[in-house]
Parts: structure tokens; sequence; C-alpha cells
């Protein structure tokens, strides 16, 4: 189906690593114009992602820092005459036990990962409003659904954008614009750090818990943003969380193994 995203434009945070990159790959795919925010975005990335044909702006940003994230998203508006859609993907995860939190590290990760969509959204919702028109899509986490250890700022940070996602929902909706969430399960990246993990214990995890036995590829996140962004295809929606987990928030407690599991619900006959 046709998405009609051509020509449009958009802001992704974090977009030349990881799920960020895999976004920007799938919408400049789709033709879209992007701008993509980070720290320090790999130049790399950057000439891969205008190698498919689109403009490709970069701009540096500390998203955690308010006035940084604001003159980000001026930025990025002024670059094309005003803005589409934001991409709120940014984040990272400071691990740390519940006896042993810091100060810094909640801070850190609140800043990063929730205050920054606060300032970023609150910036592009003026542009968009002005237009009456526009799309924001947040990045969350399955974190928010499963624990798991040292995770405790992390759940937090995630957890608040999807109240963020609520009002931003209710209180955009009368000017036009659509507001959404994309949910990933695991998908091996800088953040996820898995490469530095014992090998056996990255694939017993895989099948223990992943309903669909494999991690997830990161354009498969890209895709699902860009069917939000269409307004041709999703008009209608606003307000929603898309989970792309491989079945993950549904895992079940495994008293059977994998050869039985498939036996019950074999073809028969
Ligand atoms: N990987 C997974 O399994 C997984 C699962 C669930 C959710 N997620 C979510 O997916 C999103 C992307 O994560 P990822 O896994 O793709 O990790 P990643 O490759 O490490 O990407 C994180 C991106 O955020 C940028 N970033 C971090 N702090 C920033 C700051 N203060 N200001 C501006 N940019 C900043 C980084 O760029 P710079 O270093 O250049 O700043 C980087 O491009 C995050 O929202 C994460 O919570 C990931």
């Amino acid at each position: 189906m046709e998405l009609s995203l051509r020509g449009k434009s958009a802001l992704i945070t974090g977009g030349a690593s990881g799920i960020g990159l895999g976004i920007a790959t799938v919408l400049a795919g789709e033709g879209m114009d992007l701008a993509i925010a980070s720290r320090s975005p790999d130049a790399e990335a950057i000439a891969t992602l205008r190698r498919l044909g689109t403009r490709i702006e970069a701009i540096a940003a500390d998203v955690s820092d308010e006035e940084q994230a604001v003159a980000m998203v001026d930025r990025a508006a002024e670059c094309f005459g005003g803005l589409d859609s934001y991409v709120n993907n940014a984040a990272w995860a400071w691990h740390e036990p519940v006896t042993r939190v810091t100060s810094k590290a909640w801070n850190d990760t609140l800043n990063t990962n929730l205050s920054a969509a606060m300032w970023a959204c609150r910036t592009a919702a003026r542009h968009m409003v002005r237009r009456r028109a526009g799309n924001i899509v947040l990045i969350s986490s399955t974190a928010k659904l499963t624990t798991g250890f040292g995770e405790a700022a992390y759940r937090v940070s995630k957890l608040g954008l999807n109240a963020l996602m609520q009002s931003l929902c209710v209180e955009l909706a009368p000017h036009g614009i659509r507001v959404n969430m994309v949910t990933p399960g695991h998908f091996v990246t800088r953040l996820t750090g898995w490469d530095r993990l014992d090998r056996d214990r990255v694939e017993q995890f895989r099948d223990r818990y992943i309903p669909l036995q494999r991690y997830g590829e990161v354009e498969q996140i890209g895709s699902a943003v860009a069917l939000l962004l269409s307004d041709r295809v999703s008009g209608y929606t606003t307000g929603a969380d898309i989970v792309v987990d491989g079945g993950l928030q549904h895992a079940m407690i495994k008293v059977a193994g994998d050869d039985e599991l498939r036996a019950l619900n074999a073809p028969q006959g």
C-alpha cells in the first residue's frame, strides 16, 4: 500500500545508530527528507542515508538539555520550512540495582528519556499547530511491560512517556496532530550491548522468552513508524501503541520443551 510520505519531512533523534537508523532508513526509502539529531551523529550513517536520495540534515544536540532540545527542533523546522513529523527516539539506560541508584543516573535517565521528549514535543507541536497538521511518534520499550534488574529509572522513564503520549494525543488532536507510540522488544544495538555478553546467555534468553525466537531487525521498528506517520494509512490513529517485540510481552513460563510445545499444535491427520 502506498504510504504517501514522499516529500514530507521528519526530525528523528538518535537517528544515526541502532533503531533510530532503522527508522531513518525506512523513512528515507519512502522519500522523506530527514533531520537526524544526536550529540554526535555518525558521519558514515549520515552519508549512507544521503545515498538514498532524499535531503538529510545532521544536527548536533544533547536532548537532555532543554535549550539544545528546543534549538534542535527549531533548526529542523527552519531547514524544511516547517516540520511534518517528529520521532522521539534518543534514549539511554544506566543500569543500577534499586539499593544503589545514584541521583546522577536517575536524573540523567529522566532528562534524556523523558524530559527531552517533553521539551522537543512541546516545540514541535508549536510548529505543527500553526500548520494545523503533524505527526509525533514516541519510541518506548517493553521494559515498561516486563521487569528487569537494574532498570528502575529506565522503566519509569518509558512508563512516563505513555502518560506524556496520552496528554499530547488529546491536547493536540483538535489541531489535527496525531501522536502515537512504538514499543520495541529486544534489538541488538549499542544500547543493549549484547555483543559484549556471553553468546549462550543471549541465545538462551531469546529461546526462552521471545515467542518468535529471534531478535528484531531495526527496520521493523522503521516500518511501524512509517505506518503511523502515513496520514493515508493511519489518518484515524492517534494515541496508539504498537508493540514490536516478537511476542515478548506475552512470554509464557515454559514447563515443556520447544518440541513438545510445537507438537501440541502440529497439523493433524
Ligand atoms: N535496543 C533495544 O533492544 C531497545 C528495546 C526497547 C526500546 N529501545 C529504544 O530504542 C531507542 C533507540 O535505542 P537503540 O537501542 O537504537 O540504542 P542506540 O543505538 O544506542 O541509540 C541511542 C541513540 O540516542 C542518541 N542519544 C543518546 N543520548 C542522547 C542525548 N543526550 N542527546 C541526543 N541524542 C542522544 C545516541 O546518539 P549520540 O551518542 O550521538 O548522542 C544514539 O543515536 C531508545 O529509545 C531505546 O530506549 C531499544
